[in-house]
């Protein structure tokens, strides 16, 4: 069993779309192990994405992920890393492959429904970031 970090980003949250989104999840066949729906502060924001402080969209993207609230998700399944992102599709919903959820329900690069790790290492930072161990 792989537990990695996800995200229904603001654009999907206040578009309505969380329940959808949490239905494909479940039919996918992850285990939510914890969640919850969170504003992040401007603040946490840039912290959680911190690794991107020298792009240029980096204000865009921390601006968008204060914007609204987000449900933070931890989700278990074999090889859960690999497989959320395969769920997600391509970064770029233009791009993503059809069945995706970035396809479905995303409409920018940076309006992209749906964030998840991208290795074991990033899914322990960022879950950690946002869940204490008892949460897990
Ligand atoms: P995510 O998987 O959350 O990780 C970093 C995010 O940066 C990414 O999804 C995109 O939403 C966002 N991003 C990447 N490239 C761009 C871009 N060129 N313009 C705006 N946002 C971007």
């Amino acid at each position: 069993m792989e537990r990695t970090f996800a995200i229904i980003k603001p654009d999907a949250v206040k578009a309505g779309k969380a329940g959808q989104i949490l239905a494909r999840i479940a039919s996918a066949g992850f285990t939510v192990r914890a969640m919850r729906l969170q504003h992040l502060s401007r603040r946490e924001a840039e912290g959680f994405y911190a690794v991107h402080a020298a792009r240029p969209f980096f204000g865009e993207l921390t601006d968008f992920m204060s914007s609204g609230p987000c449900v933070l998700l931890c989700l278990e399944a074999p090889g859960a890393i690999l497989k959320w992102r395969d769920t997600m599709g391509a970064t770029d919903p233009a791009k993503a492959a059809e069945g995706t959820l970035r396809r479905d329900f995303g409409t920018s690069i940076g309006n992209n429904a749906t964030h998840g790790s991208d290795a074991p290492e990033t899914a322990a930072f960022e879950l950690g970031y946002f869940f204490r161990g008892m949460e897990l």
